[in-house]
């Protein structure tokens, strides 16, 4: 195994940008939940960051770990470095109130940490701060607000910032995260994506040659990548495409027409009628998801009967999934995410993730590797339950046909912009609303469709997107024009938290 940086997950909503960024950087990174920390002894840890997180030192359940078990260079981000100010014998003050955004760094003494970062403009987001240094630590950057803002111990190889160097708004935090990881770790570059690719087809190759391997595949990212990789490696791969008739208009035809672009063999099931079938009436949107889940499940049961001497099934998991799979402490259940994750063990065969490792982004760079075209690469993230959690309320097939055409159209006008590359989803959502319009002469009293567009870097938080107000007229006066049953759009302007990205 390569030697690597672990990063401990305190909880903070940017962990795994902490991890990316080390990656981005050349080194390779994983995220370890605060209540596995053991686990850094069982690789080959050079280096340790802690997270940040909403807990504070004093409260009586707040996650910690020993720090003076730790004897690789330590660095802390915001909670993290509180963590070990408290246990090395310094002081943490209380926060009445937040404070939230840029403030400007100054150095005030010269360090490996902060080399080549004059004048940052860093990221802050915390309500404690340190007020006295535990023995052996000295300042080394402070802002208007926060004396402490960066600090080390040199001699124990220990620092900590109170801000975050990993999200884009902390003008040399790539710089500082380089600086603890190849100045003060002295990391080997040893992270890439030749380098994976190689690895990881020598691997495949070495177990799985010549092997029947079945992989479930909708199209996706994650699991076309997962399906060429493995023919890469030599192994008969047989797709499985299972129509749940909610997919986007003329979205089967695009799947096999893809897989016959790779001579491949796909095993196409039609099942929308089962689907609808079994949907009919159901509000709910947990109801929803879990009766698609279940109802694939049982499908693929069926193939699998069918095909009854394959070993192997293959997942494009990737590695947030693998992560947020390891669960802590505090998380709660948002929404059953269904993919083919759930499918139960019983079905007997040895389960492959090749993607396990990787990031989207990453994984979007393999399948470029790979010489996947960019149409199937850049492809945005869609769903397993598809427009079942687009449609509010209940599911009939004139619903479904209603949000595919206004779905094609907000998808091909973001495509003519060349805005569809730039975020991260958009599409629409048709809501139970009805309303009072006025088309031609004549009354209408009609649906309502919701435009979500968002940026984000792994799902995990979204922003809305600020399209030109030329396109958002055109969006909304070809779907109100050219769909029959919409007589209204409106744009969601909801971040992620509070709100989610799909509706249900
Ligand atoms: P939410 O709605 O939870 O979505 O903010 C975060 C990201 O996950 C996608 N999503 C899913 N992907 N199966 C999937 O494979 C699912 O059940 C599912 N639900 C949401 C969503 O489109 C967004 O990119």
């Amino acid at each position: 195994m390569n030697n690597l940086i672990a990063v401990i997950d305190f909880g903070s909503q940017t962990t795994q940008l902490i991890a990316r960024r080390i990656r981005e950087a050349g080194v390779y990174s994983i995220v370890i939940p605060c209540d596995k920390w053991k686990e850094i002894f069982n690789h080959k840890t050079t280096g340790v960051i802690l997270s940040g997180g909403p807990s504070s030192v004093y409260e009586k359940d707040s996650p910690k770990i020993p720090i003076d078990k730790i004897s690789v260079p330590i660095l802390g981000i915001c909670y993290g470095m509180q963590l070990i100010v408290h246990q090395l014998g310094g002081e943490i003050a209380r926060g009445n109130s937040e404070e939230y955004g840029p403030a400007a760094l100054k150095q005030v003494s010269s360090s490996l940490l902060l080399s080549g970062t004059d004048k940052s403009t860093v990221w802050m987001s915390h309500k404690d701060r340190v007020s006295k240094l535990p023995p052996g630590f000295k300042r080394i950057g402070t802002t208007d607000n926060i004396e402490y803002s960066a600090i080390e111990d040199k001699k124990r190889n220990i620092y900590g910032i109170q801000f975050h160097p990993e999200v884009s708004h902390t003008t040399f935090g790539k710089r500082i995260l380089e600086n603890f990881v190849k100045v003060i770790v002295e990391s080997d570059e040893n992270w890439s994506m030749e380098r994976f690719l190689s690895d990881k087809l020598k691997n495949l190759r070495d177990n799985v040659s010549g092997k029947k391997i079945i992989v479930a595949v909708s199209g996706g990212v994650d699991s076309t990548v997962t399906a060429v990789l493995l023919q890469n490696a030599g192994a008969v791969v047989l797709p499985v495409f299972i129509n749940n008739g909610l997919l986007r208009y003329g979205e089967e035809d695009i799947v096999i027409n893809e897989f016959k672009s790779f001579g491949a063999d796909l095993i196409y099931k039609d099942a929308s009628d089962l689907f609808l079938e079994r949907l009919a009436n159901i509000e709910d949107p947990e109801k929803k998801r879990k009766i698609i889940g279940h109802t694939f499940i049982d499908l693929f049961k069926d193939v699998s009967k069918q095909y009854g001497d394959i070993e192997y099934l293959a997942q494009g998991t990737l590695y947030p999934d693998v992560i947020e799979s390891q669960g802590t402490a505090n998380s709660s259940l948002i929404k059953s995410h269904h993919n083919v994750g759930g499918l139960p063990k019983e079905l007997g065969f040895k389960l492959i993730e090749p993607l396990r490792e990787l990031f989207k982004d990453e994984v979007r760079e393999l399948g470029k590797k790979l010489r996947i075209a960019d149409e199937y690469i850049d492809r945005q993230p869609f769903p397993g339950p598809g427009l079942a959690i687009r449609i509010v309320g209940k599911i009939t097939k004139d619903r479904i046909n209603i949000l595919r055409a206004a779905d094609i159209i907000l998808l091909s006008e973001m495509k003519k912009s060349g805005y569809y590359s730039k975020v991260w989803q958009s599409f629409a959502v048709l809501l139970p609303i009805r309303s009072v319009g006025v088309m031609g002469d004549n009354r209408t009293y009609d649906y309502t469709i919701c435009i979500r567009v968002v940026d984000s870097i792994d799902g995990m938080t979204a922003d809305w997107v600020y399209l030109p107000e030329k396109l958002l007229r055109k969006i909304s006066s070809r779907i109100i024009n050219e769909t029959d049953g919409i007589n209204r759009v409106v744009y969601d302007l909801s971040t992620k938290p509070p709100s989610t990205i799909e509706w249900e």
